[in-house]
């Protein structure tokens, strides 16, 4: 028996979508499934189950029932009916464009895509002659334009990395659909709790589970989540390519994603206080966060979200050295890539996500060398706040 009335709130989704309710042994928690492969009781058994006679698992590379949970809940969560788990967020995303993508194809991203989706977009589609559009972010007008006969999907986070640029679903979707093309979102900065972006009538979210599903800066992971009928080829893509997740990775998933919707309220209160705080600061020029009237997308964002999340960008009134002097008498937050989990985070675009490309891709991305991505964890905000403060004394 699953535990899943039809609908229910995400801090209720959260504990208990997906779980079985009667386990083994009367277990509360699922177990942590920890083998590779499945035995039948005899060929009758194997029949009945290639015959679709029967639903249960066969081997580790297809299916195991730790990650069955996962997905379940994370269908639950997005208002979903069914989602694949993988490895990591990139694994996610090349099965899905390997699975869906015709050959010959024409793609529409956006241009803050995260730097990896966009180099697979680049160096592996492009080889399979899969060509490519690239768009500003949420610019309707520009999308419109660049749909051609044969395009196929158009891509786009959701918010973006770093500038938190909103997408407005309803309006990506309607036309996109009218020309045939899917739109696949990835919602990894938002999570299901802050913005569902299936319930707009996208054809998939994706996210890196690595980040908020995950939270504790402990695992890595990805999903998709769609129709069935635009998942299951994903899924038989998995059972080839390989990218899965090993089911104890699954487990901490499954954790984790308990206390998502708790999680979240505070990402969310601690975003908005420093991104306000931020904006008040003399020191800081520019802040970026789709909770502040400032944001380009804020109205896109108040009418779509339920919350900004946890990641604020600035940029302080400095040079590359004095911005170094701040991030490194940061005392809460941690130096390094990534988002979403417990922990703050910190980073300076220029030395870290952004630190391959040359200064002239920097300068037409916005990246400048006094750019901060903040990534709020769940510490108490006025801890955040000070810790800021005293390192800003230092620019
Ligand atoms: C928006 C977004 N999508 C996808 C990814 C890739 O996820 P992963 O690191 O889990 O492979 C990242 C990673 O930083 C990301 O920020």
């Amino acid at each position: 028996m699953e535990n899943k009335p039809s609908k229910r709130a995400a801090a209720t989704s959260s504990v208990h979508g997906g779980e079985l309710r009667q386990q083994e042994a009367n277990a509360i928690t699922t177990p942590i499934y920890q083998t590779s492969t499945f035995w039948f009781k005899n060929s009758q058994e194997v029949m009945d189950y290639q015959e679709g006679k029967t639903d249960r698992e066969e081997y580790g590379r297809y299916g195991n029932p730790t990650w069955r949970a996962v997905e379940r809940k994370l269908s639950e969560l997005e208002g979903g009916e069914e989602t694949v788990l993988f490895a990591s967020g990139m694994c996610a995303a090349t099965t899905t464009f390997l699975a869906l993508l015709p050959v010959n194809t024409h793609l529409i991203v956006t241009s803050d895509c995260y730097r990896r989706t966009r180099q697979f977009i680049d160096e592996f589609l492009g080889r399979m002659g899969v060509s490519v559009s690239v768009i500003e972010p949420s610019n309707l007008a520009q999308f419109e334009a660049a749909i051609r006969d044969d395009t196929s999907i158009f891509f786009t986070e959701s918010p973006t990395n770093p500038y938190l640029r909103v997408a407005d679903v309803p309006g990506f979707v309607e036309v996109a659909h009218a020309r045939g093309v899917k739109v696949i979102i990835d919602s990894t900065f938002a999570t299901p709790v802050n913005h569902r972006a299936l319930t707009e009538d996208a054809d998939l979210v994706i996210h890196s589970a690595t980040k908020y599903l995950g939270g504790h800066n402990d695992l890595l992971a990805g999903t998709v989540t769609g129709a069935k009928e635009i998942v299951d080829p994903i899924r038989k893509a998995l059972g080839v390519l390989g990218g899965i997740i090993d089911s104890h990775g699954a487990w901490l998933l499954l954790r984790g994603l308990k206390t998502l919707a708790l999680r979240m309220e505070r990402h969310n209160s601690n975003g908005l206080a420093l991104a306000r705080h931020l904006e008040a600061h003399p020191k800081v020029r520019k802040v970026w966060y789709p909770g502040l009237e400032s944001h380009p997308d804020h109205a896109v964002a108040m009418r779509s979200m339920d919350g900004f999340g946890g990641v604020v960008t600035f940029e302080i009134e400095t040079d590359l050295q004095g911005a170094i002097r701040f991030i490194d008498a940061t005392q809460v937050p941690y130096q390094a890539p990534s988002l979403g989990g417990v922990e703050s985070l910190i980073e300076l675009p220029v030395t870290m996500s952004f630190w391959d490309y040359t200064p002239e891709q920097r300068k037409s991305w916005g990246i400048t060398d006094s750019l901060v991505r903040f990534a709020c964890g769940i510490e108490a905000p006025e801890d955040l706040i000070a810790d800021v403060d005293q390192a800003l004394e230092h620019v």
